[in-house]
């Protein structure tokens, strides 16, 4: 297939609903799992011109950087610390509308001002965590957390 991605809609729920069936297309063809989290970075972020995109991977007991789009970022996050960190430990999505308030944010980029980071699930543990920065206060809600969650599982 064609390795494009061309999302339509006027609101973020439409844009996720046009893009969920191309990401399904364009990752069904690979099973090389770094191949798929770089396109589903590069379809993220190109779709939604989100700051950053990006995986962290379970390694041993901390968090190392995967495939992402944006500036550099940091590349290891121990168990518990920051954003990325505490979601791996408590197994869930978390949405931080102002990262100046989330006591331990790990600030890689000064211009992130929101942030949300999705655990995927491997039999039951997480093997890694997909994060999102944005450059706008409180710019994620149940509506990305619903979406992001099923284009995870694209993955598993
Ligand atoms: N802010 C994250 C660190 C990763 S960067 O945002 C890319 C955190 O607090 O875990």
């Amino acid at each position: 297939m064609a390795e494009q991605i061309a999302v339509e809609g006027n609101t973020r729920e439409e844009k996720y609903n046009n893009l969920l069936p191309q990401l399904k297309s364009l990752l069904a063809g690979e099973n090389d799992p770094v191949a798929n989290m770089g396109n589903l970075c590069a379809a993220l972020k190109e779709t939604f011109g989100f700051l950053w995109v990006g995986f962290y991977l379970v390694r041993g007991n901390e968090l190392v950087l995967g495939p992402f789009q944006g500036p550099v970022a940091c590349t290891r996050i121990q168990m518990g610390k920051g954003v990325c960190g505490t979601a791996w430990v408590k197994q869930h999505t978390l949405i931080v509308p102002d990262v100046t308030e989330f006591p331990g944010h790990i600030a890689c980029s000064t211009r992130s001002r929101s942030e949300i980071v999705v655990p995927l699930f491997r039999q039951g543990s997480v093997i890694a965590v997909l994060d999102i920065d944005s450059e706008h206060l409180n710019d994620f809600s149940l509506t990305d957390q619903t979406h992001l969650e099923s284009i995870t599982q694209l993955l598993s």
